[in-house]
């Protein structure tokens, strides 16, 4: 007892000081003493009803198929006696721990669950070779031993994923858009589970769903995924950069993720013709020609003062119009 005082001193915790000190009544002679020894046999009989207790499940949230995940249990007896510690994968066990038997491990066969014992033990789980049917809910279960035998049980998701085995693939129906254009894309990522999240980006921001800016997304559970943009030049995403002279191109960007397992992205640079809208000239330069045939003088009337009066008269049309749209599009 004495030796076993001594031992347990160095290592002495919030725990050690009360146990020495309630199995030491030589040094309680003051009432100052008493006093705490009722705090302390009161707080003890207190815990004593809650011994087992902090029960805290571990489950990796995502766990690529085929590698080992570690399941792990832990739990503060207090001074109570563990009796078992069970694990369920859905309501179905697999695996107990149970220390007072001579061979305290005990693995139950459970479709696809394959124990490894070498790292398994009062605390933790090890599932070896995970497919992706052990996706789902795990449980803990740890019980005191007699009297009380105090259970408590704690549960946790698992995933299982399955990566893609290509890169993701980026298709565009132009390279480059003009102001009354709309743009079409579509991006696909192979077989994966669960199925890939498909994002879109344009220099960095993420595009939303918008009149003016479709994104549809098609996926089934192992099989391959779909995404289709389609976005006007008017959009949100667009317009700006259709504003700002400098921005001659963006860069579109599909960006694939499963859960913080999988992140790649693809990108395509997008050109924009921000040229005013190019129906004015052909229609009258169409005008300009008829009248020419009109006259039966095509050779000059391109080098004549009225047709260069007309141009200087279209250019400055062109202008007036395009500020207006310019006006317009500021307005919106
Ligand atoms: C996709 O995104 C949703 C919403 O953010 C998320 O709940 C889900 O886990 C994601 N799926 C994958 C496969 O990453």
């Amino acid at each position: 007892m004495a030796s076993q005082r001594i031992r347990s001193r160095p290592e002495e915790g919030r725990k050690g000081r009360r146990m020495s000190s309630a199995c030491r009544p030589g040094a309680l002679h003051t009432a100052f003493n008493m006093l705490a020894l009722s705090w302390i046999i009161i707080s003890e009989l207190l815990l004593s009803a809650h011994c087992l207790k902090d029960l805290k499940i571990f489950v990796p949230e995502a766990v690529l198929m085929g590698n080992a995940a570690t399941l792990s249990c832990q739990y503060d007896l207090e001074q109570a006696a563990l009796y078992a510690v069970r694990w369920y994968f859905g309501q179905e066990e697999f695996y107990r721990y149970v220390p007072r038997e001579a061979k305290p491990t005990f693995v139950f066969a459970v479709a696809g669950i394959n124990v490894d014992l070498a790292n398994s033990d009062a605390t933790s789980v090890t599932l070896k070779g995970v497919t992706r049917e052990l996706s789902g809910t795990y449980q803990c279960e740890v019980s005191e031993d007699a009297p009380l035998f105090h259970t408590e049980i704690r549960s946790a998701y698992m995933q299982v994923i399955e990566l893609p085995k290509d890169d993701p693939v980026l298709q565009v129906d132009k390279k480059v858009i003009g102001v009354n254009d709309y743009l079409k894309a579509v991006c696909t990522v192979g077989p994966s589970y669960p199925p890939a999240n498909i994002t879109w980006n344009i220099n960095g921001n993420q595009i939303r769903r918008t009149p003016l800016q479709s994104i549809s997304q098609d996926s089934y559970d192992g099989s391959t995924t779909h995404s289709a943009l389609e976005i006007h030049a008017n959009s949100q995403a667009l317009q700006g950069f259709f504003e700002t002279k400098y921005q001659h191109s963006v860069n579109l960007q599909c960006v694939v993720t499963i859960r913080h397992m999988y992140h790649k992205v693809v990108a395509q640079r997008i050109g924009l013709n921000a040229a005013p809208p190019t129906t004015i000239s052909p229609n009258l330069l169409g005008l300009e020609g008829s009248k020419r045939y009109a006259n039966g003088d095509p050779d000059n009337s391109a080098l004549t003062g009225a047709s260069q009066r007309c141009c200087i008269c279209c250019g400055s049309f062109g202008a007036v119009s395009l500020a207006t749209f310019t006006l317009a599009m500021a307005h919106l």
